[in-house]
């Protein structure tokens, strides 16, 4: 399931990546649309797992230490981030996949970029952080 979320968040960070290496000139109102259709409630669902199933589940396995416990305290923080800065970006994606005038393309770029490296690094933590819960499959 994890392993599953994981790979859905990291290709969007690969969409999210070329419509930002695709701005100005090569927009693909498409991609653009596809990707703002997708972002919030990915990171709802993926959030909800993590939250209600795999971070309780971690910190069951670390007994209770403090460590774990102020691990998925940051965790959970990043990701309120995550969604709040997910709901700006899908709202500047859909205007622009509309053709309807972004305020500016250059900081909507910077935006996406600032974002997918957030969240692949979000990831890199989690995987490495949760790793001793799946076993050897980490
Ligand atoms: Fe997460």
């Amino acid at each position: 399931m994890l392993s599953r979320l994981h790979a859905e968040k990291l290709a969007l960070c690969d969409l999210l990546e070329a419509i930002a290496d695709s701005l100005p000139q090569a927009l693909n109102r498409e991609q653009c649309l596809a990707a703002s259709g997708k972002l919030e409630p990915l990171l709802r669902e993926v959030h909800a797992y993590e939250e209600g199933v795999l971070f309780p589940a971690y910190i069951r396995a670390q007994g209770n230490a403090q460590p774990s416990v102020e691990l998925v305290a940051r965790l959970k923080a990043e990701h309120i981030e995550d969604a709040d800065f997910a709901a700006e970006l899908a709202e500047g994606l859909r205007r622009i996949g509309q053709g309807l005038d972004v305020l500016n393309v250059d900081a909507l770029s910077y935006m996406l970029r600032g974002f997918f490296a957030a969240l692949r690094r979000h990831i890199a933590n989690e995987r490495e952080a949760m790793a001793p819960l799946f076993g050897a499959k980490g």
